[in-house]
Order: C-alpha cells, then sequence, then structure tokens
C-alpha cells in the first residue's frame, strides 16, 4: 500500500460506489492487440466509461461504469455555448509484473478542483476521482500496453450540463472519464521541436484561466499553433500578456532550461504565475533534478536572455514537460527578433537523464522513494 502527501491510500478508492454495467460487446481481442502494437496517441478508446451527475442539492449521485457510447445533449446545453468544460490527463503504467499504477493521481484531482472552482462549476471529491480510474482501469485492465513509451492515458473531463441560455453557472454537471492506449505524443519520438515565439497572441493574462485546465484555454491556441506551423515551427511558445518578454510554456506543456552542464548543470523553469498550467511532470521534474544532483530552481527567463543564453552557450539546452509527451527537446527557435540554435540542436544530456530518471520511477523500474506512484491493479 503506498502512502504519502499525495497517494491517497489504495482503500479510498473503494469509498465511492461505481455500478457496473459491462460492455456485451467488447473490441475483439485480436483488434486490441493490433491497436496496442502501434496505439499513436488519442485514436483508440477502451471498450467502457465512466458517468457520474452533480445537482443543486443532490450533489454528486448515479456515479457508473457503462460501455463506452456517444454522449447525446440539447442543443441549449450550457457548455456547448458557454464553455464550462474543463478536464484532465493522467496516465496508468503496466509494470514488469503485471500490476497497473498511477502517478501522483491526487496532484491531478486537486488540479481538477481548482480547475472547477475558477469556472464556476461543482468539484469532485478526490475519493470519486480516484474511484472512476480504478473502475475504468480495472474493467479495461487489458488495454494497458507495456513497454518503454506506452501507457493509458486517461482522460477525466467535466461539462456544465444544464439547459438554458442564459449566462450564469450551470445547475448541473456531467463527470466523465475516458481512456485511450498511448504510445509517444508526438509522431517523430524523441526528436527537439522546433518552436516560433507567438507575439501576436498570448495564451494567459493576470487574472485569466492559465492556470485552470480548461477546454478554452486550448481552443484559443490553435490560431497560434497554426502561425507556427506557417513559420516551419512544430510548437509555439507563449509569451507574457503585459510585456510579451518572458517565457511562459510551449503549447500545453510546462519549459525547463538547462544551464551549464556535467557537475555543474542546473535546470530553471518559469515560476507559476498564475498564468502557467501548473504541471504535474514540471512539479516532479523539480524534486527529481535533485535527486539526480542536479540543482532545480523556479525562476523567469525574457527571450533575449534565451537569445544571449544560447549564443554565449551559458544555456546548453531547453525541454518542454508534460504528462502526454513527458520530456521532449526544443532544438530551434524562431521569433521576429531572429533564430536561434539551443546548444547544438539534438536532444542534450541533462534533458534525457531527466527524462529516463521519470520514466524509470514511471514504469516501476527503480523504487519510488517518493511515493509517488498508485497501485490500482495488482500484479498477475
Ligand atoms: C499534457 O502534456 O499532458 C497535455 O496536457 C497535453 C494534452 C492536452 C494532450
Amino acid at each position: 500500500m503506498t502512502t504519502s502527501a499525495d497517494a491517497p491510500r489504495l482503500a479510498d478508492t473503494h469509498l465511492w460506489p461505481i455500478e457496473v454495467t459491462p460492455n456485451d460487446a467488447l473490441v475483439p481481442a485480436g483488434r486490441r492487440a493490433e491497436i496496442l502494437a502501434n496505439p499513436g496517441f488519442g485514436q483508440h478508446y477502451t471498450d467502457h466509461m465512466v458517468r457520474a451527475t452533480w445537482t443543486e442539492g443532490e450533489g454528486w449521485h448515479d456515479a457508473e461504469l457503462v460501455p463506452y457510447q456517444p454522449l447525446t445533449f440539447d442543443p441549449a446545453t450550457n457548455f456547448l455555448h458557454y464553455g464550462q468544460a474543463i478536464f484532465e490527463g493522467l496516465k496508468a503504467y503496466k509494470h514488469a509484473d503485471g500490476s497497473i499504477w498511477l502517478f501522483r493521481p491526487l496532484k491531478n484531482a486537486t488540479r481538477f478542483n481548482n480547475s472547477a472552482r475558477r469556472l464556476a462549476m461543482a468539484e469532485l471529491p478526490a475519493e470519486l476521482f480516484i474511484a472512476s480510474i480504478a473502475a475504468l482501469v480495472s474493467a479495461d485492465r487489458d488495454w494497458t500496453p507495456s513497454g518503454a513509451e506506452a501507457s493509458l492515458y486517461l482522460r477525466p473531463f467535466m461539462l456544465g450540463t444544464e439547459r438554458g441560455l442564459g449566462v450564469r453557472p450551470s445547475r448541473e454537471y456531467q463527470y466523465l472519464l475516458i481512456a485511450s492506449p498511448a504510445g509517444a505524443y508526438f509522431s517523430k519520438g524523441i526528436h527537439p521541436v522546433t518552436v516560433w515565439l507567438s507575439d501576436d497572441y498570448v495564451r494567459a493574462a493576470p487574472g485569466g484561466t492559465g492556470e485552470a485546465k480548461c477546454a478554452g484555454n486550448y481552443a484559443a491556441s490553435l490560431v497560434a499553433q497554426a502561425e507556427a506551423a506557417q513559420h516551419g515551427c512544430d510548437q509555439v511558445v507563449w509569451l507574457d500578456a503585459a510585456e510579451h518578454r518572458w517565457i511562459e510554456e510551449m503549447g500545453g506543456m510546462n519549459l525547463y532550461f538547462v544551464y551549464g552542464s556535467g557537475d555543474q548543470a542546473r535546470i530553471m523553469t518559469p515560476s507559476l504565475t498564475g498564468a502557467l498550467l501548473p504541471g504535474v511532470t514540471r512539479d516532479s521534474l523539480l524534486t527529481v533534478a535533485q535527486d539526480l544532483g542536479i540543482r532545480a530552481e523556479e525562476g523567469r527567463i525574457s527571450v533575449e536572455e534565451w537569445k544571449a543564453g544560447c549564443a554565449s552557450r551559458e544555456i546548453t539546452e531547453v525541454f518542454a514537460c508534460g504528462t502526454a509527451a513527458v520530456v521532449t527537446p526544443v532544438g530551434e527557435v524562431k521569433s521576429r527578433m531572429g533564430n536561434w540554435t539551443v546548444g547544438n540542436g539534438g536532444a542534450g544530456e541533462v534533458t534525457m537523464r531527466l527524462r529516463q530518471a521519470l520514466l524509470d520511477i514511471q514504469t516501476g523500474a527503480v523504487p519510488d522513494k517518493h511515493a509517488w506512484m498508485h497501485k490500482i491493479i495488482d500484479a498477475d
């Protein structure tokens, strides 16, 4: 049994009753094996999903595991118009003995509720969040791929489902959980990305929704992502809203800057100002770096400092991090201030060490000394 501040006890997963209606038309085992051999990211879904309803007065009720199926909503449903829609992303990992584990799930449960509060939505008890995942992974455990970069990606989300066009918080919510077998997030695998520094668009402003994981943030990012692509870049890097000068995030991922190399290497990630998403991977890497003897800190860096730091070779590597893609090196930067290369443009040594150290914890290759892993399925 895992015990730590951010790993609820396994027993907690049984605290919330979830009614089970099994799918009697499972994806055939042969087709599932074909999918698991090359799952991609977010292309295939498992046989079941979980749903629960919140209504004023009653709170959360009717939590159930049901066959994966389309949703039906009245055209005047709140979230379709006013965007009360939040989500999370976390992964289940199959270890060598067949057991299945989550990585710091309570962090996601807490962030989900932070997002809910920012969007004036109902909060979801952590017990229901964890129990829903335990129920789905248990029903669809055969969908959990094994292998170095493979996991079962879990997507909890919540929608304002009251019917009505008045602009006010919905008085009814639906919580849903789906699962998707996942390989590498970027189709090129661990390949350094080229980034475009966006000065036409901002992702988030102080007091806005930047630290919430809400659907609208992602919708608003797409035009900047398209602009990045027009400049031949893979991803957009966001600057602060006030000065368009301070580096915030890359696409939907946090960023880290590596200064120096070897024993002298240190890493820095932009501080959480309220405009940045507090990534679970970002947070974990601050600790993993220290485990590896790499000094890690939060700070800030401007566009000019990034460019000058690469020219002077003080900045040796830059990488992005997030649940989906884990750790991804940044090789080239393009902007209206000019273009430059980070280090030699390849995947740096510190980046790859951190990436491997984190994956080793998640996949059970090394002892989980921070008690971050939460077992949901026992060994075979
Ligand atoms: C993540 O890095 O986990 C993300 O949030 C990206 C996701 C929206 C696909």
